[in-house]
C-alpha cells in the first residue's frame, strides 16, 4: 500500500501581509512535501488563513472596511503568495469556509455532550494582543511576554475545556512517543509546562464583545475563542467527520509551526483531539524565529522582509535555498542580504553552477553534445565519485524527515564539490589531447553528467524550478512533482545519445558591493537606512494612544490639483478620502500638479478648515522633509481612498 504523508503549516492572522516567517514556514512545508513525493508518498498539503477574532475586526477597523471585505483580501493576497514561492499545497483553507464552521461546530458539539465542555465565570489577567488570559505565572514583571504589554483584568461567563482532565494523559503520550513534539528543546518546553496545574481552556466570547467568529451550537448567545476555531481546521480540511480524505491522510499529520504558539499546538490541540476521541498528530514540528539584527521584525522598525522583493532581486531557487541551508531547523537564524549574497555566489553560482556549466561545455567540446557511453571501466576516481554520491543519498534520505534540511543540503553539496575537484585533478582537457584517452574521456564526462542529473532530482524538493531547468538540459524533461527516488536517482539511467543544451549559468554571480548601497531599501534588511541630511530633535513630551486617535488620518488619492495664483508653494488639491475635500498644499516648489493627479496621499481629515491666500483648505496632506526635497508620504500598495491609518 502507498504510504501516505499529510504536511500542515499553521493558518495565517489575515492582520498582516506574508513575510519571511510565514515563507520560511511555507516553504519548509513545501520542500517536506516534496521530499514524501519523490519518495513515492501519496501527499496532502494544507495552508491557509485564520480569520475570526478581536485582531481581524481591530485590524478591518483599522483599515476601515467590514471584516469580511478586509479578510477577503489579505487572504488573497497569502494565496497569491504561495504560487509565486512554488509552493504545491494541495489545499486553502480560510476558517470562514462554510464547511470549517460546520466542522468546528460538529466537534463542539461533541464534546460538549460528552461533559468536557461548561459554563462558568471567570476573572482573569487578559491580553487583548494575544487574546487569552493569562496566569501571573505566564507573564515576565508583570507584562504579557509576546507584547510586553501589562494585561488587563476582566471578568466574564463563558464557556470552559476540561483540558486539566487530560494533563496525565498528554505528559504520558509526550513521555512515550520521544518524537511526538520535536526537536527535543520544544518537547522539554511542553513538559515543563505540564509539570505545573494544568487549567481549563476558555473556548467562547460573548458575541457582545466579538461578534466575528463561529456561534456554539447550543449557545448562540456565544462564539469561539481563536484556538478552538483555527485548531480544528486541520481536521476541516480533511473533511472530518466523514471525509474520505480524513481516513486516508489524518493518521499521517505532522504539523509545522515555529516556536511562538507552542503552547496551543502542543497542549490545547491533543487535548481537544483526545477529548473528540481523534488519534492524536503523529509529530509537531517547531522551528526557531528569523531574526533581523538581532531582534523580531518590527513594522515600526521597518524591518519587515517581503519575501517576493527577495525573490525578484535574487531569485526564487536561492531564496528557497538560503532558506533551508541557514537556518538550523528548531533554533533561530538572522536573516541579511549580505548572507544570502554569500551563500548564492559561492553555494549556487560557484559549486553547483560551475559544476553543471563545466559538465555541459565539456559535454558540446567533446562528446558532441551528446550524453556519451560509459565507453570504459569506471577507475577509482569515478568509483570513489560514485560512493560519495551514494553517501550524499543516504544522508539526504535520512536527514529529511528529521528535519536536518541544512545537514541534507550540505551531504548533497558534498557530491557538488567532491566532482568539481574530480575534473580538477582528471583534467578532461589534457585526455582530450590524447586519442587512446578518448574512452575514458566519455567515461569522465558521462560520470560527471550523470553526478549532475542525480543532484539534480535531490536538489528537488529545495529548488524544483531549477532541478526542471537541469534536467532538461540533460534531455529529461519531468516536472519537478512528477520525480521519483528510486527512478531518478539511479546511477547510469541517462539516455545515451540525448542531446544536451548548455544554456546560459544557472546562477549569475551578484556583486553584493554594487547592489546593495544603490538600493538601500529594496528589502527591510541589516542594510542602513539613507541618512537624512539633517533631523530635528525627537519631541520628548509623550502623548497618549487616545490622543493619537483624536487624528483622523486617512488615504486620499489626488483627484485635481492647481497651482494658487500668486503663490510660490501652494497647490490647491481636490482629494477623495472617501468624500472629496478641497485641500490647500505647500508642495508647489516640489510637485508639479500633474505629476500628483492620481496619486496615492494621507491626508489629516479632522484638522480645522483653514483659509491659505483666500481658498479654504478642509485637510492636510502629509509630507517629508528630507533636507531640500519634500516626499509626499503614501501607502506601500495602494489602498482604497477613505481607509484609516493607524
Ligand atoms: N493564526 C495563528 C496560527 C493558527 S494555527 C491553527 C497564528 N498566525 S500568525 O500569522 O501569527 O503565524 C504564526 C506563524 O508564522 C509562526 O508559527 C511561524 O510559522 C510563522 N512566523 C511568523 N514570524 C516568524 C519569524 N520571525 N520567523 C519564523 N517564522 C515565523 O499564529
Amino acid at each position: 500500500m502507498t504510504k501516505t504523508f499529510y504536511i500542515t503549516t499553521p493558518i495565517y492572522y489575515v492582520n498582516a501581509e506574508p513575510h519571511i516567517g510565514h515563507a520560511y514556514t511555507t516553504i519548509v512545508a513545501d520542500v517536506l512535501n516534496r521530499f514524501h513525493r519523490l519518495m513515492g508518498c501519496e501527499t496532502f498539503f494544507l495552508t491557509g488563513t485564520d480569520e475570526h477574532g478581536d485582531k481581524i475586526v481591530q485590524a478591518a477597523t483599522g483599515a476601515g472596511v467590514a471584516p469580511r471585505e478586509y479578510v477577503d483580501r489579505i487572504s488573497g493576497i497569502f494565496r497569491d503568495t504561495w504560487p509565486r514561492l512554488n509552493i504545491s499545497h494541495d489545499h486553502f483553507i480560510r476558517t470562514t469556509d462554510p464547511g470549517h464552521i460546520r466542522t468546528v461546530q460538529y466537534i463542539l458539539q461533541k464534546v460538549y455532550d460528552a461533559g468536557e465542555i461548561y459554563f462558568s465565570t471567570y476573572k482573569g489577567l487578559y491580553c487583548v494582543g494575544c487574546e487569552r488570559f493569562y496566569t501571573e505565572r505566564e507573564l515576565v514583571d508583570g507584562k504579557c511576554p509576546d507584547h510586553d504589554k501589562e494585561p488587563i483584568e476582566r471578568e466574564e461567563a463563558n464557556y470552559f475545556f476540561r483540558m486539566s482532565r487530560y494533563q496525565s494523559w498528554l505528559m504520558d503520550h509526550i513521555e512515550k512517543n520521544p518524537e511526538f513534539i520535536r526537536p527535543e528543546r520544544y518537547r522539554n518546553e511542553v513538559l515543563a509546562f505540564l509539570r505545573e496545574p494544568l487549567e481549563d481552556l476558555c473556548i467562547s466570547r460573548p458575541v457582545e464583545r466579538l461578534s466575528w467568529g463561529i456561534p456554539l451550537p447550543f449557545d448562540d448567545r456565544y462564539v469561539t475563542y481563536v484556538w478552538f476555531d483555527a485548531l480544528i481546521n486541520y481536521v476541516s480540511a480533511l473533511g472530518y467527520p466523514d471525509g474520505e480524505p480524513f481516513r486516508r491522510y489524518w493518521p499521517s499529520v505532522q504539523h509545522l509551526i515555529a516556536k511562538d504558539i507552542l503552547k496551543p499546538h502542543g497542549i490545547y490541540w491533543p487535548t481537544m483531539l483526545k477529548a473528540a476521541g481523534i488519534t492524536p498528530y503523529r509529530h509537531l514540528n517547531v522551528h526557531g524565529y528569523w531574526k533581523i539584527n538581532e531582534g523580531k521584525m518590527s513594522k515600526s522598525k521597518g524591518t519587515v522582509v517581503r519575501p517576493l522583493e527577495l525573490v525578484e532581486t535574487y531569485g526564487l531557487d536561492a531564496f528557497r535555498y538560503f532558506l533551508l541551508r541557514e537556518m538550523v531547523f528548531g533554533l533561530d537564524a538572522g536573516f541579511s542580504e549580505e548572507a544570502l549574497v554569500q551563500r548564492l555566489n559561492a553555494d549556487l553560482a560557484n559549486d553547483l553552477g560551475n559544476l553543471f556549466s563545466r559538465t555541459l561545455a565539456m559535454t558540446a567540446k567533446y562528446a558532441d553534445g551528446r550524453v556519451p557511453p560509459f565507453a570504459s571501466e569506471l577507475e577509482v576516481p569515478e568509483k570513489e565519485l560514485v560512493q560519495q554520491l551514494e553517501s550524499s543519498k543516504r544522508q539526504f534520505q535520512e536527514e529529511v524527515p528529521k528535519l536536518g534540511f541544512h545537514k541534507a543540503l550540505m551531504a548533497i553539496w558534498e557530491s557538488l564539490n567532491a566532482a568539481n575537484k574530480y575534473i580538477d585533478s582528471v583534467g578532461p582537457w589534457n585526455l582530450a589531447k590524447d586519442k587512446d584517452q578518448r574512452p575514458r574521456l566519455l567515461t569522465v564526462i558521462r560520470t560527471l553528467l550523470e553526478l549532475n542529473r542525480v543532484s539534480a532530482a535531490l536538489i528537488a524538493p529545495f529548488m524544483p524550478q531549477t532541478a526542471e531547468t537541469m534536467l532538461q538540459r540533460l534531455g529529461i524533461s519531468k516536472k519537478a512533482m512528477d520525480l521519483s527516488f528510486e527512478e531518478d536517482t539511479r546511477w547510469g539511467a541517462l539516455k545515451e545519445g540525448a542531446p544536451v543544451v548548455k544554456g546560459d549559468a544557472l546562477f549569475p554571480r551578484i556583486d553584493l558591493k554594487a547592489r546593495i548601497p544603490k538600493e538601500p531599501s529594496a528589502t527591510a534588511s541589516s542594510m542602513a537606512p539613507a541618512q537624512p541630511t539633517q533631523v530635528a530633535p525627537l519631541v520628548q513630551e509623550p502623548i497618549t494612544f487616545e490622543q493619537f486617535q483624536g487624528v483622523d488620518l486617512r488615504a486620499g488619492i489626488v483627484k485635481h490639483a492647481e497651482a494658487v495664483p500668486k503663490s510660490k508653494k501652494l497647490l490647491r488639491l481636490i482629494v477623495d478620502i472617501g468624500e472629496e475635500r478641497q485641500v490647500v498644499a505647500g508642495i508647489a516648489q516640489t510637485h508639479k500638479p500633474e505629476d500628483i493627479i492620481g496619486k496615492q496621499v494621507i491626508v489629516v481629515a479632522n484638522l480645522q478648515p483653514a483659509k491659505l491666500m483666500g481658498i479654504e483648505s478642509h485637510g492636510m496632506v502629509l509630507a517629508v522633509c528630507d533636507g531640500d526635497t519634500l516626499r509626499l508620504v503614501t501607502t506601500e500598495q495602494p489602498v482604497a481612498a477613505g481607509c484609516r491609518v493607524s
